[in-house]
């Protein structure tokens, strides 16, 4: 039987269909609180938006010129969350962004750089050099991959440059390994026991049958690993235990307006070899012909690559996204703290209703969606998880110092830049495909849909996300609810007005020290 609260407090499928002709946004509404048994510090936040993108915090960092490189995409990963890297570089650059994401820790190095007994140390250090290998110390392996010895770092100096590598290595006997059999569940236990029983060795090389090498452990990635687990965050990580990281793409075309498919095919084929595990199709128009010939593409050449696409705002375009093969579908067009679209060109839809529609399709279709732009305050977050699996910020981010961007300072503060990808500098930097214009146009007649803009400078991504995640887990126990799924059930929507917004922030004090 229905309650007095029920009355007053909807779920999602009453609330919505009650408020079609109105475009909510976050601060439209409000959740209702319900009985609780939860404490806040155990509510899980883990995430799954597709079978190989188990996050264990809901929050991605954007993919735009002023948010995520290697070191935002970094922090986000080793946080639980993800970093998106933006496309407005070289490509050749953007892959490297993804192998330092990739190479950051690991746990068992899989295919370590070997080198062979017959090469001499001078042909050592020009590799090291070329190479720009911050260590030295390499297994020594014959054509066969069998393990001959190994090549302390102390002898790789110029002076000993003419010798060959098999004068100066440690022979096998006298070489530390590991058979991958006796690795067991837990490796990474297995390499820690190792190294407190063996003193003053740093590497631990992994042999299979025959000798054969198969890995390397390293006693500074273990000591890494080890002190993440005891941190307050557990990271992102791979099936071979690397940090998760995402890039995106623009469906490049050619002089006659055709998609490029040969270019396409071979960027997002380079970036799935260095280990990028999700690639975003980004656009401001995702319901689009182009974006749908371009997911359609990727999906064509790689069946099993978790692909985000967007952006929509309605049912019918995430139908149509999922339907090209997108697994994980980006919802937000015109919410961006720096977004001018719906000035500009008078579309959009604010976030909640637009999630609402979405949500409901991609229940249907059996894929996820990410809420893109829009939120400031954990807050946000929590009301954008009760109708998606993930949200995505830019501003928030922007300035960290794991953002890229110099730091400024004006009267005394110190801020950095953070601009829209639909800004005319971003545009003129390369963006411009991703707002439907030519290039060359990019600086003459396109209209721009964001703004150059600054952010005061924060402190570090791993203390902004545990300030955002205390809240999104203090929206959890109010709910009483112990997970995400469960948000997503439990929610109860009212309506807010113009006072209640009033009241929901702090008022009449004098504020000594904001909240931030
Ligand atoms: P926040 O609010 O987190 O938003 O700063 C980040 C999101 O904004 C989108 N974005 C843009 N939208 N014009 C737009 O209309 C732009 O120039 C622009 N640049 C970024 C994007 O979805 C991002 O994730």
């Amino acid at each position: 039987m229905a309650t007095l609260d029920d009355q007053f407090y909807q779920p999602a499928e009453q609330f919505f269909p009650a408020h079609s002709g109105v475009a909510l946004t976050y601060d439209d509404v409000t959740l209702a609180t319900l009985y609780s048994e939860v404490i806040p510090r155990d509510a899980n936040l883990d995430t799954q938006l597709h079978e190989r993108l188990q996050l264990r915090l809901p929050i991605i960092s954007a993919d735009m010129d002023t948010v995520t490189e290697s070191p935002m995409a970094i922090a986000m990963a080793r946080a639980g969350g993800l970093g998106l890297i933006h496309c407005n570089m070289p490509e050749r650059q953007q892959l490297s962004e993804v192998t330092r994401v990739k190479n950051n820790v690991h746990g068992l190095i899989q295919e370590p750089i070997k080198v062979s007994p017959g090469q001499l140390i001078g042909g050592v250090l020009a590799m090291i050099d070329d190479r720009r290998f911050g260590f030295s110390t390499f297994p020594v392996v014959d054509e066969k991959n069998i393990l001959l010895g190994l090549l302390p770092g102390h002898v790789v100096r110029e002076r000993y440059a003419t010798r060959k590598v098999s004068e100066a290595m440690m022979p096998r006997a006298q070489v530390q390994t590991i058979h991958e059999r006796d690795l067991g569940q837990e490796p990474i236990v297995a390499a820690d026991k190792f190294f407190s029983a063996h003193m003053g060795i740093h590497k631990l090389l992994v042999v299979g049958d025959g000798d054969t090498l198969r890995g390397l452990f390293t006693l500074s990635d273990i000591e890494h690993i080890l002190h993440e687990r005891g941190s307050h965050f557990k990271p992102a990580r791979d099936d071979q235990f690397r940090l998760l990281c995402g890039a995106s793409i623009i469906g490049l075309r050619k002089p006659d307006g055709t998609l490029d498919r040969d270019h396409i095919a071979a960027q997002v084929g380079a970036l799935v070899e260095r280990g990028c595990d999700v690639i975003a199709v980004s656009t401001a128009h995702g319901h689009s012909a182009g974006v749908g010939d371009t997911v359609r593409l990727v999906r064509g050449i790689f069946p099993e690559l978790p692909i985000i696409a967007g952006n929509v705002t309605s049912a019918a375009g995430v139908e149509f996204l999922a339907g090209c093969g997108a697994n994980v579908i980006k919802v937000g067009q015109g919410p961006g703290s720096i977004c001018t679209t719906r000035v500009v060109a008078g579309v959009g839809i604010p976030q909640l209703t637009a999630l609402y529609l979405a949500s409901r399709a991609a229940a249907k279709c059996g894929v996820t969606i990410i809420a893109d732009g829009g939120i400031t305050k954990s807050g946000d977050i929590v009301k954008a998880l009760t109708l998606s699996e993930s949200v995505i910020c830019g501003g928030l981010l922007a300035g960290c110092p794991e953002a890229p961007g110099q730091i400024m300072e004006i009267n005394g503060k110190l801020y950095k830049q953070y601009r829209g990808m639909g800004s005319q500098a971003a545009m003129a930097a390369g963006s411009a495909a991703r707002y439907g214009h030519a290039a060359k146009d990019a600086t003459r007649k396109a209209a721009a849909e964001g703004i150059e803009a600054l952010k005061e400078v924060s402190p570090s991504v791993e203390l902004v996300l545990a300030q955002l995640t205390g809240g999104v887990q203090s929206g959890l126990g109010y709910l009483g609810t112990k997970n995400l799924g469960e948000l997503r059930k439990a929610a109860r929507f009212i309506r807010v007005t113009p006072a209640g917004q009033r009241e929901s922030a702090p008022h009449d004090i004098i504020e000594v020290k904001a909240t931030k």
